[in-house]
């Protein structure tokens, strides 16, 4: 294989370090970009630096996507071939309360990126991370790359200046980009505070006797949860193409957060009923009576997104993928996860 090089930002995140894991095994030399913060935590990269084989191809950098200056020096030191965005402030409820920071982080970094890209080299590859959450409020049932899109968030409007910009520069400048509208993506390395790790890390710790009761936003959302660790593999599929492209990568089903909780108390054996309206729900568990989950109104969001499903046929079609691990077995995967730690 010629030599393959990779640089991505938010390599420490959940996909960024799937990501990395996925390239050093086909063999590829990986950089990886991460924010200096002093409680920054290197946990999601512990395969790798475990592994002599990996870690010797392996090379973090400080810095910083919004930051022209050290993007500039990485790019032009490390010379990859390919260009992973990643780095983002991925949490839709918090870009309500960090919109112009968002907004730098989630859209004006992708334009920075390929900026510099343009400026060093415009050959090299680029994948931009966007996102389900760029058809927002939406009716339609099943979205796909022609799905018209409403962002109702910070997050998902500063989403949507990536989308763009990179089409922008893949027509103006036939650079190679592609964009990734992935939807929901899950695992053990996501964080705390989205709902899919926060209900397993809470169950997981209601059935060891904590005695906490799980304080939730609206239950009755509706995502199409995939496995992250498979979903990684398309982004690297997109750049191996001919020709840069945009695909929807979803599994094509829909749970809700509702389903979630049951599905994860279920693993346990216990059986979740539902009483009450509103803010007033409760779950309780129908053998002891004992309420373990409540609404917060603290989750809400000012605006929401009631219910996104994809329909990733082309990505079936043209980059040979589909996904294998349903809900249930994702879910198992995260509560087993759990136990682990
Ligand atoms: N985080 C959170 N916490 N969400 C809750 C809670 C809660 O206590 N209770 C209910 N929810 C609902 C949210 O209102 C939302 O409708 C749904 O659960 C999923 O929320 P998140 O897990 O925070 O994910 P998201 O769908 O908003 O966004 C994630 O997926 C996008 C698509 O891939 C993020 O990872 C985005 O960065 C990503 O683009």
């Amino acid at each position: 294989m010629k030599n393959k090089v990779a640089l991505i930002t938010g390599v420490n995140g959940q996909d960024g370090s799937y990501l990395a894991e996925l390239l050093l095994r086909k063999g590829y030399v990986v950089h990886g970009i991460r924010r200096y913060s002093s409680t920054n935590s290197l946990v999601n990269l512990k395969e790798i630096i475990k592994k002599k084989k990996f870690s010797k191809k392996f090379h973090l950098h400080y810095g910083d996507i919004t930051d022209t200056d050290s993007i500039y020096q990485i790019i032009k030191k490390s010379k990859p071939t390919e260009v992973y965005n990643l780095a983002a402030q991925s949490h839709v409820h918090v870009s309500f309360q960090i919109p112009e920071y968002t907004s730098q982080v989630d859209g004006v970094s992708q334009l920075r990126i390929l900026e510099v890209v343009k400026e060093i080299d415009p050959k090299i590859k680029i994948y931009q991370a966007a996102t389900s959450e760029l058809y927002g409020d939406t009716k339609l049932k099943f979205l796909d790359e022609t799905s018209g899109f409403n962002p109702v968030s910070p997050y998902s409007v500063s989403k949507l200046f990536g989308f763009y910009i990179s089409k922008v520069y893949r027509s103006a400048y036939n650079m190679f980009i592609c964009n990734g509208i992935l939807f929901n993506h899950e695992s053990p390395r996501r964080g705390k505070s989205f709902v899919t790790r926060k209900i397993t890390s809470s169950v997981v710790d209601i059935v060891n006797g904590s005695g906490e009761i799980l304080k939730i936003g609206n239950l009755n959302a509706k995502r199409d949860w995939g496995y992250a660790k498979e979903y990684v593999v398309t982004m690297w599929k997109m750049l191996q193409q001919k020709k840069p492209d945009d695909y929807v990568i979803s599994t094509g089903k829909q749970y809700s957060v509702r389903q979630f909780i049951e599905e994860s108390f279920n693993y346990f054996g216990i059986k979740i009923l539902w009483k009450g309206k509103g803010l007033n729900e409760i779950g309780y568990d129908k053998k002891t009576k004992k309420i373990l989950v409540k609404i917060d109104p603290y989750y809400f969001r000012p605006n929401e997104v009631p219910n996104l499903k994809g329909n990733s046929k082309k990505a079936k079609k043209v980059l040979g993928w589909s996904p294998k691990t349903d809900f249930k077995e994702l879910v198992k995967i995260m509560i087993k996860a759990e136990l682990d730690k």
